[in-house]
């Protein structure tokens, strides 16, 4: 099973208008391999632009960095999917792990998300990784099988097969720390070791698993070279688009 890579930029709170047409102005003036995918995320305010940037048809997609899990309603300040579509956005972040620390958005809360994005056909990109803290009492496998049993819950194994799940160690992001590509392996077997148990093998080959934590363009081409990473969701780097350029291109 070959799946085609997929390489995410997540600018969290970064990228406002200005930013957001000269990063796409940059990224544009080069050719990018055949055989990826790429999604810029950036702020919700900067998406109407991006989607004006980037044009239609564009091989470059948007994608939003969360969203609501009701179509709309007394929900201040939330974003629905329905709104995200409309701005041509194709994927959505969902348990990013700044979500889940800063906001306490739980795995049953991120359940009600994922259904919703779904049902709108987004791709929702599902994040889960553990704590340094689980990690050092040998938790990990435990951490990630809850996130996915309960962030999962009442799914049909075809949504599945169509999900992308990022695979982010919390103690990685933002912290120039990052996972070696024998750990990330490891873990992402495991990912798609639990798909096969729960959904089946079949849905289990079919799912993109990216890594995310601290990828830069020097360390992108190991992580990506693993049989069960499939791309990356790139923080910082992102932010610079010789930068993001450099890590696309290691999918050559
Ligand atoms: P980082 O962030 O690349 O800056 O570590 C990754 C992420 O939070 O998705």
């Amino acid at each position: 099973m070959t799946r085609t890579p997929l390489i995410v930029a997540n600018w969290k709170m970064n990228h406002g208008l200005d930013e957001t047409i000269k990063f796409v102005a940059e990224i544009s003036r080069s050719t990018l391999p055949d055989k990826v995918e790429v999604v810029l995320c950036p702020p919700y305010t900067s998406l109407h632009t991006l989607s004006v940037a980037l044009g239609e048809g564009a091989t470059i997609k948007a994608g939003a960095q969360n969203c609501h899990f009701e179509i709309k309603g007394a929900y201040t300040g939330e974003v629905s999917v329905e709104f995200l579509k409309e701005l041509s956005c194709e994927y959505v972040i969902i348990g990013h792990s700044e979500r889940r620390q800063y906001f306490k958005e739980d795995n049953k809360f991120l359940n009600k998300k994922l259904h919703c994005a779904i049902e709108a056909k987004l791709i929702p990109i599902y994040c889960i990784g553990e704590l340094e803290s689980e990690r050092e009492s040998g938790d990990t496998f435990n951490v990630i099988a809850r996130q996915m049993q309960e962030g999962l819950a009442g799914l049909a194994k075809d949504q599945i097969g169509e999900m992308v799940f990022a695979y982010e160690p919390v103690w990685a992001i933002g912290t120039g720390k990052t996972a070696t590509p024998e750990i990330a392996q490891e873990v992402h077997a495991f990912i798609r070791k639990w798909i096969a148990t729960n959904f089946g093998t079949l849905y289990a080959e079919l799912p993109r698993i990216l890594y995310g934590g601290s990828v830069t363009p020097d360390n992108a081409g190991a992580l990506i070279a693993q049989r069960d990473i499939d791309g990356a969701l790139v923080g910082g780097a992102s932010l610079s688009a010789s930068n993001f350029l450099k890590i696309i291109s290691v999918c050559r």
